[in-house]
């Protein structure tokens, strides 16, 4: 008798209006979150870049692909959370270029197909926003769209978000992809200005059908319950398998 097939997980893309914005941030609550709730998760940072320039978080983790490998807590191998690494802080087609690197979406493929075997949720987070290029011929949109990812949108709340926004979801629109969710993400423990207190109730003006949610600051980012919690208050378990 021949195995049954695995089913792929669901698999959703994390990208922003910006860079620094909190996507990782976000996508280690959902990770620390799908965890609690026994969802069996990994992520990926499929290439990233600037790794000389990223601060020493409060996790003690610099990179992106560290913070979210221990958010999953499986150990997967750092060759498959993040194939490629560039020294240099700039978009990855770029950095790649001035490094002499070729990016290998076959190689991108693979690592994925690795990466989320036995799993039910995979998260993918982006660099920067949706069509910031990895090679000259493919953004993140294109991969996400090759993967059958589900977009999730984390918006940096600070004047000028809602503009990003809707242009982020118009690329989106027009890259057939399906936006599972828009995060409205903190940016510090400060009073709120009128536009960062405005632009939630903006958004779900604008954007009626689109789930739209609000992700608090966060003092303890190595600490995975607080985070967790931090998910489940905001919602995010809509986002789960
Ligand atoms: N909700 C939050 N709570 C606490 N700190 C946050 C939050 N969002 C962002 N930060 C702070 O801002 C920094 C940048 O956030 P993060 O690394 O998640 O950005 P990013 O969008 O993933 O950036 P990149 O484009 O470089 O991947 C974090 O290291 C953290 O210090
Ligand atoms: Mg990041």
């Amino acid at each position: 008798m021949t195995e049954p097939r695995a089913l792929p997980p669901r698999r959703i893309g994390v990208t922003g209006t910006d860079t620094g914005i909190g996507k990782t941030v976000a996508t280690c609550a959902l990770a620390a979150r799908a965890r609690q709730r026994g969802v069996r998760v990994a992520a990926m940072k499929p290439v990233e870049s600037g790794i000389e320039e990223r601060p020493v978080s409060p996790t003690g983790l610099a990179s992106d692909a560290e913070r979210l490998q221990a958010a999953c807590g499986n150990g997967d191998p750092m060759s498959l959370v993040r194939p490629y690494v560039l020294e240099e802080p700039l978009a990855p087609m770029v950095a790649a270029q001035r490094a002499g690197v070729v990016i290998d979406v076959d190689a991108l493929d693979a690592a994925r197909a690795e990466l989320e075997r036995d799993r039910d949720l995979l998260l993918v987070e982006g660099a920067g926003g949706l069509l910031v290029p990895i090679t000259p011929t493919l953004s993140y949109a294109d991969l996400f769209s090759r993967w059958q990812c589900d977009l999730l949108l984390v918006a940096g709340n600070r004047l000028g978000v809602l503009n990003h926004v809707l242009l982020t979801v118009r690329a989106a629109e027009a890259a057939g992809l399906s936006l599972a969710g828009i995060v409205l993400t903190s940016l510090g423990p400060h009073a709120l200005s009128v536009a960062e207190a405005t632009n939630h109730e903006a958004l779900r003006q604008l954007l009626p059908t689109h789930t739209i949610l609000r992700f608090p600051w966060v003092d303890r980012l190595d600490d995975f319950a607080a985070l967790a919690m931090a998910a489940q208050a905001a919602g995010l378990d809509v986002l789960l398998p």
